[in-house]
């Protein structure tokens, strides 16, 4: 196996989880269009490292060809999408979670949702040592929905902003299976 692989890989490719009021799915063709007017803002985009903006149809038919891989869910509300999670096995047995709302789906708890339930499926393999994510520090939203979840900061550093065209202060945050343990046991 290459150094770049992960040595395990969390979810199989149909893998479908349910929160509350979502069903995290794996992305199809078909959401295209929900897409390009999901993420073709700037205020979903600039919070985001990879995004590009403005965000087009090549952007989004090239996003969909690429999600066979399964690091990236769609969060389905009511049968159409509402946003996007992704999740990357790291080799230390570290994971990595990111999310995203369509900014007419928020503070409906969406993200916090999503989160969680990724967290959930993550340490239910007994491999996976510690979750990581992280904000970009003026997107205090996404730090209380990675801090209400437990998660501690744990760095700081700068990261390309794609859709910015320049870096941008960003918190890293962690969340151990000790502390995860500490928070979930009775
Ligand atoms: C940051 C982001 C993911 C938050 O998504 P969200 O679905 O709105 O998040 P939640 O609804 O779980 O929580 C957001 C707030 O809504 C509140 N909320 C949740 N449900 C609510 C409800 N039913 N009514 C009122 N408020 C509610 C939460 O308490 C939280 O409040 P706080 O910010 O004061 O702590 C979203 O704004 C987003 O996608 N932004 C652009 C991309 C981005 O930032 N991605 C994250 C990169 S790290």
């Amino acid at each position: 196996m290459g150094d770049h692989l992960p040595f395990f890989v969390m979810f199989t490719q149909s893998e479908v989880l349910k929160t509350p009021q979502l069903t995290l799915r794996p992305f199809e063709k078909r959401d295209v269009e929900r897409l390009i007017a999901l993420i073709n803002q700037w205020d979903v985009a600039s919070m985001t490292a990879g995004m590009p903006f403005p965000y087009t149809r090549s952007h989004a038919i090239a996003f969909l060809d690429r999600v066979s891989l399964p690091h990236a869910r769609a969060l389905a509300f009511d049968n159409f999408i509402v946003g996007g999670c992704s999740f990357m096995p790291r080799a230390t047995g570290d994971f990595e979670i990111g999310y995203w709302v369509g900014k007419p789906y928020w503070r409906r708890g969406f993200a916090s949702e999503c989160a969680a339930a990724l967290v959930e499926r993550a340490f239910a393999d007994f491999r996976t040592r510690r979750i990581t994510a992280g904000f970009f520090v003026d997107n205090p939203v996404s730090g209380r929905v990675q801090h209400r979840l437990g998660f501690n900061p744990i760095g700081r550093s700068e990261v390309f902003c794609t859709a910015r065209g320049c870096f941008v202060q960003t918190q890293a945050t962690e969340l151990t299976r000790a502390q995860w343990q500490a928070r979930t046991s009775p």
